[in-house]
């Protein structure tokens, strides 16, 4: 892994392929710091209503076509490094990355994950989490290797399930609480690097 030396800018990459809710909490909350600049935002879908956060905040995008996987890795490998991205934050994308890209890219990815791994990784973790009836869930941050949901945890929010919720009311509030955990981890990540 880079070690970045000195006062520079960070300069930070959201992947996005839908909704964009986390995309417009971290525009949100990096908007006025000094160190961190989200400066590329990539969509795997050209209808992602995320791309709106971007545009409106006049952030490079670039919707990425993904019929040719190997072929989208090495566009974005392009852009991460013209645009010198030092740490690329996935925010509800839904493309895994391979580990070929994972190796050449070299510098930190993270993730946000609506769950509290290493339990329920993968999709649909809210309806699979109410039907086992479990107490807590919640979401985590993690750093990005190539085996799914599985790199190391930065940081973890518990969220106690209530009494007859179903699995859109907790996204709803785990969501939330994502808002939160993602820009605070990020912020500490990035201190430390
Ligand atoms: C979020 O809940 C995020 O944790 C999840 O997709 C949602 C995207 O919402 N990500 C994953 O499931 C990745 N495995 P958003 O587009 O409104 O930020």
């Amino acid at each position: 892994m880079v070690k970045l030396v000195g006062k520079r800018i960070i300069f930070i990459a959201v992947f996005i392929s839908g909704n964009g809710s986390n995309l417009k909490s971290l525009i949100k909350n990096f908007k006025n710091n000094s160190k961190i600049k989200i400066s590329l935002v990539l969509s795997s879908n050209s209808n992602a209503y995320g791309l709106v956060y971007a545009k409106k905040n006049k952030i490079k995008n670039k919707i990425i076509n993904y019929k040719n996987k190997n072929k989208a890795e090495n566009i974005i490998l392009n852009l991460l490094k013209k645009n010198k991205i030092n740490v690329v934050c996935l925010a509800g994308f839904m493309k895994i990355l391979s580990k070929r890209f994972i190796k050449k890219f070299k510098k930190p990815i993270l993730n946000i994950h609506p769950s509290l791994l290493p339990k329920y990784k993968g999709l649909n973790t809210h309806s699979r989490v109410i039907l086992n009836k479990e107490k807590f869930s919640g979401c985590t941050v993690h750093l990005v290797t190539p085996a799914l949901d599985s790199g190391r945890i930065l940081s973890q929010k518990i969220v106690k399930i209530r009494k007859n919720e179903n699995a859109s009311k907790l996204s709803k509030r785990i969501l939330k609480q994502e808002h939160i955990l993602y820009s605070k981890t990020i912020r500490k990540f990035v201190s430390n690097l």
